[in-house]
């Protein structure tokens, strides 16, 4: 039987911050730090975020078997609503979920229990919130056997949800570092498991939010899931030590490891963006110069896909010159028309290796 889970923060008598820890915070806080120093240099934020996001949205679905395509993914447009299917457009609900909470957390500089509930409520597309029935039990995905039972009564839900979110504000000086602090939210958040799907999702959605809140990070923009997907069978297994032989080292080194990985992954790709952006812009000036304007560039670098219709509405043009400033682009090989479905899409293909690289 599974012993009742802990409030926090985690018991006196473990040690957190052994020195291999506090080795490996050193080295995620650096590249951390890089990483959100290069992501201000980048203009138009809603670049990088609907870009990054998408990419960290995907890999965060992909731990949970929702799996998409870069064209399935691309043709998927929250604003009008229209996905090429199912996983693309929970995928997209997922970049519309952490949007949200990061404009809460934001403006407000806080996170509540009901900023919760509205990410799982994006991500799910139901107001379901916190579990009421019993019967959730968390299984191991190769045997299927029950590894888990997280708490069933919705009075022990509700009190562990706002201790998580007691300790999700934490900072004083004794306390651990943010990163170790982020590492025993996310166990803490998927051992009490609130809701009844979409745990692992807004968990990770959390992780980059909780970064946000403690200025790691001005915007979301940490790929973080690459790792965990890559290492998915460590993730599980971390999570599961934890409680089985309180085997904090090793899962807050991983999470640790995660977010020194990916830093430095994403710091790449916001240099190479950079790079690609000044390029692209350098050459619309010389062989474009008649249709050539900052606005038409990040459309190319918010929509890694761009169509018509795209151009239509952030450009505020008419169809036929927003028909034309695509063909112009196409015809200087700046994007690749390609047909999917019914609609004509410009491929930024350059973009898309940076993003998918
Ligand atoms: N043994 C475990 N202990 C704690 N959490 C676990 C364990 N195994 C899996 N999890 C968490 O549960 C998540 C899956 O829960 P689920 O509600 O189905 O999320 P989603 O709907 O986003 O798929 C995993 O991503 C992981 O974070
Ligand atoms: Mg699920």
């Amino acid at each position: 039987m599974d012993l009742p889970l802990s409030l926090l923060p985690v018991s006196d008598s473990v040690v957190l911050e052994t020195p291999g820890v506090l080795r490996q915070i050193a080295r995620a806080h650096r590249a951390l730090g890089e990483l959100k120093g290069a992501a201000g240099t980048i203009p138009n934020e809603l670049i990088l975020i609907d870009t990054l996001a998408l990419q960290e949205a995907k890999d965060s679905s992909a731990i949970e078997n929702i799996i998409t395509t870069d064209d399935e993914l691309y043709q998927g447009d929250s604003a009008s609503g229209k996905f090429p299917n199912a996983a693309a457009k929970e995928v997209h609900n997922y970049v519309a979920a952490l949007k949200t909470g990061f404009e809460r957390v934001r403006r407000q500089q806080f996170l509540r229990l009901d900023d919760v509930l509205s990410i799982q409520a994006a991500l799910e597309e139901n107001r379901a919130g916190l579990r009421k029935l019993p019967g959730t039990v968390l299984k191991n995905q190769q045997t299927g056997e029950v590894v888990y039972q997280p708490p069933q009564d919705p009075a022990d839900i509700e009190r562990l949800m706002s201790n998580f979110l007691e300790y999700f504000h934490r900072n004083e000086p004794d306390a651990p570092d943010p990163l170790v602090r982020m590492a025993v939210l996310h166990y803490q958040f998927e051992s009490i498991h609130p809701f009844y799907d979409g745990n692992g999702r807004t968990g990770r959605i959390l992780n980059l939010l909780h970064l946000v809140l403690h200025g790691l990070l001005d915007l979301p923009v940490l790929y973080l899931s690459r790792y965990i997907v890559r290492h998915k069978t460590d993730y599980y297994r971390g999570l599961q030590a934890v409680r089985e032989s309180a085997a904090w080292e090793s899962w807050v080194l991983f999470m640790l490891r995660a977010v020194e990985e990916t830093s430095v992954e994403t710091l790449g790709k916001v240099r190479g963006i950079r790079a690609l952006m000044r390029e692209t812009k350098q050459r619309m000036r010389r062989d474009l110069p008649k249709i050539y304007s900052q606005d038409l560039l990040n459309n190319l670098f918010r929509h890694p896909y761009t169509k018509i219709e795209f151009l239509e509405r952030d450009l505020d043009v008419s169809r036929p010159t927003a028909v034309r400033y695509l063909g112009e682009l196409e015809k200087a090989g700046l994007v690749r028309k390609t047909k999917l479905g019914r609609t004509n899409y410009y491929v930024n293909e350059a973009l898309v290796a940076i993003l998918g690289g």
